[in-house]
């Protein structure tokens, strides 16, 4: 009832495209059984779950071609209405020519998963031209070879897209242990109702916590609490879809999130841990305006954002591909975002006068230590540790652990 008072989805109602248990949801079954099929790949399904609870808001299903050329040249979706909402990536289907043919000119098919379990029906379709090249130079800003969600979800994909309104057959689960993690964004802005929150603030992430992330996390509830909220509540959200291969699996980070909690890092009273279904672009600055907007669909009404958000080491050359500070510059300014309060930061290094983690002062930069991912990975592979304050002793165990299953080298 106290929902209300949160945050309004993105074009006004939250999209739900799973079917009612019962007859519904049966005829659908029915009809999936004798629709033109396509195999989804795993990225696939990640996206139809995304839609399926509305974190892409209205967004209804896969794009067709006026949605996807809106979102490579706006990163928003025009509404009837006149206004605007941020949308910044493309969220579509790869179909290949055999496909398509055996497609024709049937109006709705049946997506099914790799054991061709229908999963849902895609209805009113479109079939257009996949522009392999300018979808990728449009959302990332470069066609380098070895961008890893291009390779693993564009380059080997269907020349074609189709697009259409998306009816899903039943909740997307998957069975590893976390679901009890997955909350839909209906059922964060219950819990935040629940909790009698008056601010949420998210923070995004696929990697493990150090302290530099939680000074961010507890710098803004402070800010919050001095602004005048009473019960601001941290919605901690590991991003839990595709993610490249030397990032640590969705499950290993659950572990480790899990320490930071146990360590009182991070308060477990006034933080909600939940998993975003999202596959990562590791596309920056157009990619961080997504993982904004979708946190306001799930009720979040501030969006912390640090260092290079979304970002990652270009794949030929010697430097991050993206400049480290245009991702929260870009929030900033995005259109369609004005109703999310930005919470912009400095970058926080390890210093080593104080033995602890924070915000970098320049002007005495000797004192400070980056500690990247892979210096990071080094370290825990070595079983050394890092320096004292830059993660939780509990914490760390869970890296080295990690490490140690696969191999150290
Ligand atoms: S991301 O792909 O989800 O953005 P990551 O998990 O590394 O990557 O970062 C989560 C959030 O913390 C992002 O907002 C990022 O900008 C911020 N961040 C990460 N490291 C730092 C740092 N050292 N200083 C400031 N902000 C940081």
């Amino acid at each position: 009832a106290a929902s209300c008072n949160l945050i309004e989805p993105d074009g006004g109602t939250l999209v739900d495209l799973v079917a009612r248990e019962g007859p519904a949801r049966e005829a659908l079954r029915r009809e999936a059984a004798r629709c033109p099929q396509i195999k989804l790949s795993r990225i696939d399904l990640e996206w139809v779950h995304v839609l399926s609870e509305g974190w892409a808001s209205p967004l209804c299903g896969f794009m067709r071609e006026p949605e996807f050329l809106q979102t490579l040249h706006f990163n928003c979706l025009r509404l009837g209405d006149g206004s605007v909402v941020n949308m910044s990536v493309p969220i579509v289907l790869a179909i290949d020519d055999a496909q398509k043919r055996a497609i024709g000119d049937r109006r709705r098919i049946a997506l099914v998963d790799a054991r061709d379990k229908p999963v849902a029906i895609l209805s009113d379709i479109e079939i257009y031209k996949h522009n392999k090249e300018e979808r990728i130079a449009r959302t990332w800003g470069t066609t380098a070879p070895g961008l890893p969600y291009v390779e693993e979800a564009i380059t080997n994909a269907g020349n074609w897209l189709v697009g259409g309104e998306l009816e899903v057959i039943e909740r997307i689960k998957h069975n590893d242990g976390l679901d009890k993690y997955r909350l839909s964004p209906a059922e964060l802005r219950e819990e935040f109702s629940r909790r009698n929150a008056d601010a949420i603030f998210a923070f995004q992430l696929r990697n493990p916590i150090h302290n530099g992330h939680a000074l961010l996390m507890t710098d803004t509830r402070r800010r919050l609490l001095d602004m005048g909220y009473k019960n601001p509540i941290l919605l901690l959200h590991p991003l839990g879809g595709y993610t490249k291969a030397d990032d640590v699996p969705l499950h290993w980070r659950m572990k480790q999130h899990e320490k930071v909690l146990e360590d009182g890092v991070l308060n477990p009273e006034t933080t909600v841990v939940a998993i975003f279904p999202s596959p990562m672009h590791y596309a920056g600055p157009t990619e961080v305006q997504w993982h904004a907007k979708s946190r306001i669909n799930a009720g979040a009404n501030f969006y912390i954002v640090g260092r290079d958000p979304a970002g990652m080491s270009h794949p030929i050359e010697k430097r991050d591909l993206y400049d480290a500070d245009h991702g929260k510059k870009v929030l900033s300014m995005a259109p369609g975002l004005e109703k999310l309060n930005i919470l912009p930061f400095k970058v926080a290094a390890y210093d080593k006068t104080q033995k602890k983690m924070a915000f970098f002062d320049p002007s005495r930069h000797q004192d400070f230590l980056f500690i990247s991912g892979t210096k990071m990975r080094t370290l825990a592979k070595n079983r050394e540790n890092p320096p004292d304050g830059f993660m939780c002793p509990g914490g760390w165990d869970v890296l080295v652990e990690y490490y140690d299953s696969v191999g150290a080298n």
